[in-house]
């Protein structure tokens, strides 16, 4: 009873940010995503009848209490479907750094409900991996699709239609992305808990959530056309609208460096110089740039020399999640 599983990091192109189900982490607003190649989740699962808890190591090291205890209370979903009482050894590890707006719940979570899944020896759809992976964190429910994914708004109570499905795969138009990366340190707020502060403090709150499906099917067309001017326009505004939310949250929730700012600038100048270049930023001060297939590799130098830029990757869209033989 033990799988391997890797799943890619995803970054969203229309922001998700609020839900309108806390406990069963059931989105406010649909979003669509890009999953990346270079970045990834590795995770193995090992149900086992010796164990007496679940136990997590992340990174090469056991995992704080409550990481553990997210992770087991996911694992629970797994054994309701597989009908199992064991618990499980899980293994996992980034092949970049976590926590700091890299997204890494996205694929943790993905790589998790594919190892677990098929250790359980649970043999379901695509879909209904992804209603799982929404569980763990909404994000997740993307990255189990390569290429451009939509996470569907979803009406039901019980979220049974609250999942993602693939818009195109990865070679349908091989956009490139650089992730810039302005700080190495850890993120202040997660995303839980600065979706709820959102949605009790931020003033137009309600006005954010009524404009994404709107947002949503200019983007499915921007992706069907490779309109990459419309794709960028409506990726910076939806990624300006979420972070405006954020500050607009009482506490403030502000993600954004000194250097994120710069890059932004810098991002808006090249543009009116006619470079063809858009920016996303999640909860975190990394920046992720857009770049037209074939645009990136020239990029990339002009920001790794900017100062207080520690890395630039550069990548390009990724496959979907799924077992791999170990
Ligand atoms: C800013 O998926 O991390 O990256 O569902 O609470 O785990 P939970 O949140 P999470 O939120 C991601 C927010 C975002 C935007 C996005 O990826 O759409």
């Amino acid at each position: 009873m033990k799988s391997t599983a890797i799943a890619h990091i995803n970054i969203a192109l229309v922001k998700y940010w609020g839900k309108r189900d806390f406990l069963l982490n059931l989105p406010a607003v649909g979003s669509i995503s890009i999953t990346l190649n270079d970045l990834f989740t590795k995770t193995s699962v090992d149900f086992n009848t010796d164990l007496s808890r679940d136990i997590l190591y992340l990174n090469g090291q056991r995992a704080a209490t409550a990481q553990e205890n997210r992770v087991s209370n996911f694992l629970d979903l797994i054994r309701k479907t597989a009908d199992i009482k064991h618990y499980a050894k899980i293994i996992s590890n980034n092949n970049f750094l976590t926590g700091s707006g890299l997204a890494s719940s996205a694929s943790g979570y993905a790589a998790l409900t594919i190892a677990a899944a098929d250790a359980a020896g649970i043999d379901i759809s695509p879909v209904k991996k992804s209603i799982l992976a929404r569980q763990g964190s909404g994000s997740a429910a993307r990255s189990i699709f390569g290429g451009y994914v939509e996470m569907k708004l979803g009406n039901n109570p019980d979220g049974s239609d609250d999942y993602a499905i693939p818009i195109a795969d990865e070679n349908h138009w091989p956009l490139e992305v650089l992730i810039v990366i302005t700080s190495n340190d850890e993120k202040a707020i997660t995303s839980t808990d600065g979706m709820k502060i959102s949605a009790q403090t931020a003033p137009y709150y309600n006005n954010w959530v009524k404009s994404s499906a709107g947002d949503i099917s200019q983007m499915r067309d921007a992706i069907t056309n490779k309109d990459f001017t419309k794709l960028g326009d409506l990726a910076e505004h939806s990624c300006l609208k979420m972070h405006a939310l954020m500050l607009s949250s009482v506490p403030p929730l502000i993600y954004w460096n000194e250097t994120t700012m710069k890059v932004i600038n810098h991002i808006h100048e090249m543009r009116k110089k006619g470079t063809a270049v858009f920016f996303t930023i999640d909860a975190g001060p990394q920046i992720k740039l857009i770049c037209e297939p074939g645009n990136a590799h020239k990029l990339k130098t002009e920001f790794e020399n900017m100062s207080g830029v520690k890395k630039v990757i550069l990548t390009s869209l990724g496959p979907a999640a799924g077992v791999i033989e170990e």
